[in-house]
């Protein structure tokens, strides 16, 4: 079957679908991993016309890039890979426990993502978390060398500040920053966006759909598994549960009055942020990736956007554990 062709967005030089599909809740943080709809998703994904696949070293300690592997052995030409590294994991719970930009461990990861992912080129290679020991200017000179060598394309970089994108980007050209944003995400809106906009770096959004609070299908921390990772986020705490449930009402309502679905709406929310936007949904099921893809059919009135955009949701992205929202405030 060949596959559909969606119309396409720019990150940098890299040409990719408006939508990418995230695959970390394929093996990690959402959930029991369900390996044969996993599978059967990321082939719906690329015949729907979706060419970035989003992955990291660390999502099930490698499991992730395994899995992608199976489907890049016959379609590799047909999607653009994207993966990470910088995070340690704890060997005994595959947990993360903090970062490492240093360029010895840089240059072993590439050579274990490519190793575990069965390709020749990353796409897309992203410093996972800005490690505050190593300069960025050392981390981003190892992944320049990683592009001379062709091991990467493009580099990127995850949760980094305004000035560290500057600095990275002044050793070489950075295509991609992939931080958190969502309807209820907006950290990177003052500092973060505009300094990408003034570099020409693309902007892709994780955890577009709130880690799925947004769609409301993950409400309600009780109906989560007991190794559910939203169970130790802030969100889903009792004491701003209430808050963000009035939030979704709100996301319906708009819903609602567009003939879409939540996420659709929270999908064409940012979509409509710019040309230079590509959000990266994640889902493990093919009946919720066919539905975020009807997102680009979605278009939202000035006022529904204006709406959507004065809501606020209630507790951290994350708990307590600095390290991870980033190396800034603007970056939380
Ligand atoms: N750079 C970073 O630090 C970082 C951090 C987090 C994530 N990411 C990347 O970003 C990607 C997306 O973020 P995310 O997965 O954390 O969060 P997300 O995309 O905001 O939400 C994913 C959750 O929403 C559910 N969902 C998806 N589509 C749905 C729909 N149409 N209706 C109802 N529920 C739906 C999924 O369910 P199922 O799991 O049941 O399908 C999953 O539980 C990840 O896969 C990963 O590649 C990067």
């Amino acid at each position: 079957m060949s596959a559909r062709t969606l119309p396409t967005r720019h990150l940098g030089e890299l040409e990719v679908s408006p939508l990418g599909l995230g695959c970390m809740g394929m093996s990690f943080a959402y959930g029991a991993p369900d390996r044969d709809e996993s599978l059967a998703t990321l082939h719906q994904a690329i015949d729907s016309g979706v060419t970035l696949l989003d992955t990291a070293d660390m999502y099930g300690t490698g499991h992730n890039e395994e899995l992608l592997a199976e489907v890049l052995r016959t379609r590799r030409d047909e999607v653009q890979v994207a993966t990470k590294f910088g995070i340690r994991t704890d060997p005994d719970t595959g947990m993360p426990i903090g970062q490492d930009g240093s360029p010895a461990y840089a240059a072993a990861a590439v050579n274990a993502s490519l190793r575990r992912l069965g390709v020749d080129t990353i796409d897309l290679y992203y410093l996972h978390r800005v490690d505050p020991r190593v300069p960025i200017e050392e981390t981003v000179g190892v992944m320049a060398t990683m592009v001379g060598e062709g091991k990467v394309r493009q580099i990127g970089l995850s949760e980094a500040s305004a000035d560290t994108l500057r600095r990275a980007h002044a050793v070489h050209p950075i295509s991609a920053v992939q931080s958190e944003w969502s309807i209820c995400s907006r950290d990177i809106e003052e500092s973060v966006v505009p300094a990408a906009r003034e570099l020409g770096v693309g902007l892709v959004p994780y955890s577009p759909l709130g880690r799925g609070l947004l769609t409301g299908s993950a409400a309600a921390a009780h109906d989560l598994a007991d190794d559910d990772f939203r169970r130790t986020l802030p969100r889903w705490q009792a004491e701003n549960l209430a808050a963000n449930l009035a939030l979704v009402g709100q996301i319906r309502a708009v819903a609602e009055e567009a003939g879409a679905a939540p996420a659709q709406v929270a999908l064409a929310w940012l979509l409509a942020q710019g040309p230079d936007v590509v959000p990266i949904p994640g889902t493990k099921r093919r009946r919720y990736l066919a539905e975020n893809l009807g997102a680009l059919a979605v278009t939202l009135t000035p006022d529904q956007l204006g709406r959507l955009g004065r809501l606020r949701a209630a507790g951290e992205r994350y708990p307590d554990m600095a390290w991870v929202r980033g190396d800034s405030a603007a970056a939380r």
